[in-house]
């Protein structure tokens, strides 16, 4: 295991700001954050809050206009100056899971999970059978071969969290992953993302609204207005 897998991800006086002048919106204020590897958080605020901004900071797919960022013992960004190749990490060291599966329906379960790894210069055939090892973590092992089309709704969710999984990044974004899912697939999603950060060592932050997830949660972070506070949740065991 790796010192960077064991660092998690830190935010420090992280601000954004879209436009200039008048038509000025202060999307993050002053936010702070601290993920664990193994440990998943929930991110809890109304429309408008700053939550994709923050997930999109996160993720590096926007700069934050102030602020501090470090995965691992990487600084990503710090007051103004940023990695050069973000394109990189957001490859290798960042998963997203979206609220829609997005699988590529004319590639099996098995290449839509092992497609990244490919394209990040692994031999095909090691990327195949870690997909397959993940698959059968995730208990979709049984449809490997199925096209996407095949798939339940929550079959497709669980390779689209073996897909984030594929490259072992360090840090999971998930913007409402489970909020198309009925009450027992939404929590078999969210126990198989506690049980994949303990294993993998992944630092997970979950976006969401889902009444049904939130109280799986140990640790949440509010937003309102672009600035968060932490509270401890209920961390029901699943
Ligand atoms: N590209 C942009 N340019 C200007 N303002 C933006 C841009 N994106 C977001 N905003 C503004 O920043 C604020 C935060 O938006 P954000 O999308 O982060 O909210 P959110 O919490 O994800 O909301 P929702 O729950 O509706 O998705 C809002 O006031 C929004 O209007
Ligand atoms: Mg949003």
């Amino acid at each position: 295991m790796t010192e960077l897998v064991e660092l998690g991800i830190r935010i420090e006086g992280l601000s954004k700001r879209y436009g200039e002048g008048e038509a000025a919106v202060d999307a993050l204020k002053d936010v702070n954050m601290s993920v664990a590897p193994g440990e998943v958080v929930g991110l809890i605020g109304p429309s408008g809050s700053g939550k994709s901004t923050l997930l999109k900071c996160l993720g590096a797919v926007i700069e934050p206009t102030s602020g501090r960022m470090i995965l691992g013992n990487q600084t990503i960004y710090d007051q103004g100056w940023k990695l050069s190749d973000l394109r990189a990490l957001r490859r290798d060291s960042i998963g997203f899971v979206f609220q829609a599966p997005y699988l590529i329906p004319f590639l099996d379960v098995t290449d839509n999970v092992a497609l990244l790894p490919m394209l990040a210069g692994q031999p095909n055939a090691k990327a195949r059978i870690r997909a397959r090892e993940l698959l059968d973590a995730l208990e979709v092992g049984h449809r490997a071969k199925a096209e996407p089309s095949q798939l339940s709704g929550g079959e497709q969710q669980r390779v689209a969290i073996a897909r984030a999984l594929a490259n072992q990044p360090p840090v999971i974004l998930a913007d409402e992953p489970t909020a198309p899912l009925d009450s027992e697939r939404a929590l078999g999603v969210m126990r198989i993302l506690n049980q994949m950060a303990q294993q993998y060592r992944t630092a997970i932050i979950v976006v969401t609204h889902d009444e049904k997830i939130i109280p799986t949660f140990k640790r949440i972070y509010h937003i309102r207005d672009g600035r968060t506070y932490e509270e401890a949740g209920q961390g029901l065991s699943l």
